[in-house]
């Protein structure tokens, strides 16, 4: 088994109020973005990870990665515009025959048991992304003031990593450029092609640091997995 990943950094953190990229925020001894690259170093079917990183945020990245003996790291990708620019550029450098992940640098805490289970099931299906249950009642607010509430049984809240074989992803972007088309994440643009992804539940764990209030949260679930791990 074997997947290489994108892993996205080149956001600017506007919702973090940190007045710098949230990637370089610390939790616990390390920034945020060692975090997540150190669950990539450690899983085993892991073979190459493309960072992608903001154009004016290279040499800084060059430092983070200096300080640890990553095997995997493969020369950064140039960071876009928007998420699904990021992604377009990552896709443009992998390689073309594995699986492909795309994580948010944002998510620290996947498992390696997430990302083989999502392994498994795109080398079965060719497309599938970690997702949750929701709790909470959505609501679709028209401009109008109309509410229509939907059935809280089908939906579900999508994560990172989402897999693809390399086609898929390849065929997604290319078909999105073309057409002008943006989303907010790599699965909707699959809906373009007429092609699905599989579901595989996740962990609330594996939430996104967003705002201010999820670094202390992000610190609690360091605390809570050190704790674990010496047991
Ligand atoms: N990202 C990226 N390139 C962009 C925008 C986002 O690589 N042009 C990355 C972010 O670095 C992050 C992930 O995509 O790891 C998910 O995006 P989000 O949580 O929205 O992060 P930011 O865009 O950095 O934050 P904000 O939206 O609050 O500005
Ligand atoms: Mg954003």
């Amino acid at each position: 088994s074997a997947y290489q990943v994108i892993v996205l950094a080149a956001g600017q953190g506007r919702r973090m109020k940190a007045g710098k990229n949230k990637q370089l925020l610390k939790i616990g001894h390390q920034t945020l973005i060692e975090h997540t690259l150190q669950v990539f170093e450690n899983d085993d079917w892991c073979q190459s990870i493309y960072i992608v990183v903001h154009p004016d945020e290279m040499e800084w990245m060059e430092r983070v990665i200096a300080k640890q003996p990553y095997k995997k790291i493969k020369p950064f990708v140039k960071g876009g515009k928007e998420r699904q620019d990021s992604v377009r550029n990552g896709v443009k450098e992998i390689d073309k025959e594995l699986i492909t992940f795309v994580h948010d640098g944002a998510r620290p805490f996947v498992t390696i048991d997430e990302l083989h289970r999502l392994y498994e099931v795109t080398e079965e299906h060719g497309a599938a992304f970690l997702g949750i249950p929701v709790t909470d009642t959505i609501k679709k607010v028209e401009d109008d003031g109309t509410i229509h509430t939907l059935n809280r049984d089908k939906l579900v809240a999508a994560q990172t990593p989402q897999a693809f074989t390399y086609d898929l992803i390849k065929q997604a972007h290319d078909y999105a450029e073309a057409h002008q088309l943006y989303a907010t994440d790599d699965v909707a643009l699959l809906e373009y092609l007429d092609q699905s992804a599989v579901v595989v539940k996740g962990h609330d764990e594996n939430f996104k640091i967003t705002n201010p209030e999820d670094i202390q949260k992000a610190e609690n679930m360091l605390q809570i997995n050190r704790s674990k791990q010496l047991k």
